[in-house]
């Protein structure tokens, strides 16, 4: 088999076969097939697509490439949960110690920062002495103890993935539905969960830009998670806008904090009792909205977070004490120029505008300013008068401020006439 015959079928349209495709995975993972020509496969199947059987032999030869967790010694169903990334998503902090409130276990394998979406693992860094790279043996004890635990993705957990993934970002092959589903479903099967909810983000903040392409992605990883024999559901929510009201590291931790004491903002408090029941669900443990906002008041998920933090290393004094956390002083707000109702928050811009003042990266090997971040004081279809405060943006001397303050003020489009509230959760599906 060549790879030059492989690229030359895919690049004429053709239907590959489940070794050819073994062949590229398994090559590529091991350094026998160059970047060119991976590339030029990559750009290949970018164009000509891959059907429903070539996606899942990538999936399952992307999870060969590596070792799959054994968590056969932890007991019950085993959940897991996973965004397809968008900006101010910070859903993970408060549906774990929610879901794990009643007795489920998560699993919790995370990545960083990817392009202007945010991380949760760089986002958990910003508690002082949180550790996010566990031992499988450390990982499987905190999920025993506390119901779960969040670790950064071990390299030996779909290794193919890590490789191409990378290859993708600097060839620009990452919107393929295709190559997205294989990416996410090898690492969340090799990541060993019995059940996965999947959070499909839709909008200007997210891969997927409209509703259609983010249920063909959703029903392509359903259908391959399913054929794996195991169980998932995936939810559409709306990345037009942000989250919530902060992005950037340290003040999503916050705005996690306020939703477990029940006061976070609605958008964010909707998508995440709404993934908790889906994955209490799965679970077989059937709960209403009134069931998940009463265990939020009885304050026991925001003690379990406490306790979360402490297993992992971090200091839990920083869930009553947020000035604790790395927070910049050096505030600048950006102001309306007219009167009217905000029609638009572009999701892109507002994460664009993070990476620029230093909380994401711009380069793979740049580290993250905790301290720096957009507060959104005002959101789709509030009223605004010229001259009141639309955000507060957080920075240091790290940061391009300049040209962060200019991307915040565009990200805001403001209408003479009244604009309807979007929606959050747009869909659930499986
Ligand atoms: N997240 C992933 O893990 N992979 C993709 O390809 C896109 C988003």
């Amino acid at each position: 088999m060549r790879m030059y015959d492989i690229i030359k079928k895919k690049r004429d349209g053709e239907e590959l076969t489940t070794e050819e495709i073994r062949f590229v995975v398994h090559g590529y993972t091991r350094g026998e097939i160059p970047d060119y020509q991976m590339a030029a496969f990559l750009m290949a199947v970018y164009f000509r697509g891959m059907n429903e059987r070539e996606t899942y032999d990538l999936t399952i030869a992307m999870l060969e490439s590596g070792e799959r967790l054994d968590l056969s010694s932890l007991k019950g169903v085993k959940l897991d949960k996973h965004s397809s990334g968008g900006v101010g998503d910070k859903i993970t902090f408060v549906v774990l110690p929610i879901a794990a409130s009643f007795g489920v276990k998560i699993i919790k394998m995370s990545g960083r920062g990817l392009g202007h979406t945010g991380g949760t693992i760089d986002k958990l860094e910003s508690i002082p002495g949180m550790k996010t790279s566990l031992t499988r043996d450390e990982f499987i004890r905190i999920v025993d103890e506390i119901g779960f635990a969040v670790a950064s993705q071990t390299e030996n957990l779909a290794p193919a993935d890590k490789k191409i993934y990378a290859l993708r970002d600097a060839t620009a092959t990452v919107e393929n539905l295709s190559l997205i589903a294989s990416s996410i479903v090898s690492k969340k099967l090799a990541a060993g969960a019995d059940a996965i909810v999947f959070d499909v983000k839709v909008g200007s903040g997210a891969f997927m830009k409209n509703v259609d392409q983010a249920r063909r992605l959703a029903l392509l990883m359903l259908d391959i998670v399913k054929r794996n024999g195991r169980k998932a559901r995936a939810v559409l929510s709306n990345m037009d806008q942000p989250l919530g009201r902060m992005v950037g590291n340290s003040l999503e931790v916050i705005e996690a904090v306020e939703c477990l004491r029940g006061e976070g903002p609605e958008d964010v408090m909707q998508l995440s009792f709404t993934l908790v029941k889906e994955m209490l669900d799965l679970a077989g443990v059937r709960v209403n909205l009134n069931d998940i906002e009463s265990m939020v008041r009885s304050h026991e998920p925001l003690n379990r977070f406490k306790k979360f933090i402490e297993r992992q290393g971090g200091d839990p004094s920083v869930v009553d004490d947020p000035s604790r956390l790395p927070i910049s002083r050096d505030i600048v707000e950006v102001r309306a120029d007219r009167d009217g109702y905000v029609a638009r928050l572009d999701a892109e811009a507002i994460g664009r505008a993070c990476v620029l003042l230093g909380g994401g990266r711009s380069k793979k090997e740049d580290s993250i300013d905790h301290s720096v971040g957009i507060e959104l004081l005002k959101k789709v279809s509030d009223h605004v008068k010229a001259g009141d405060v639309l955000a507060k943006v957080y920075h240091s001397k790290r940061s391009d401020l300049n040209s962060a303050l200019s991307l915040v003020q565009s990200a805001y489009v403001i209408f003479e006439h009244p604009v309807e509230s979007p929606p959050t959760v747009l869909e659930v599906i499986g």
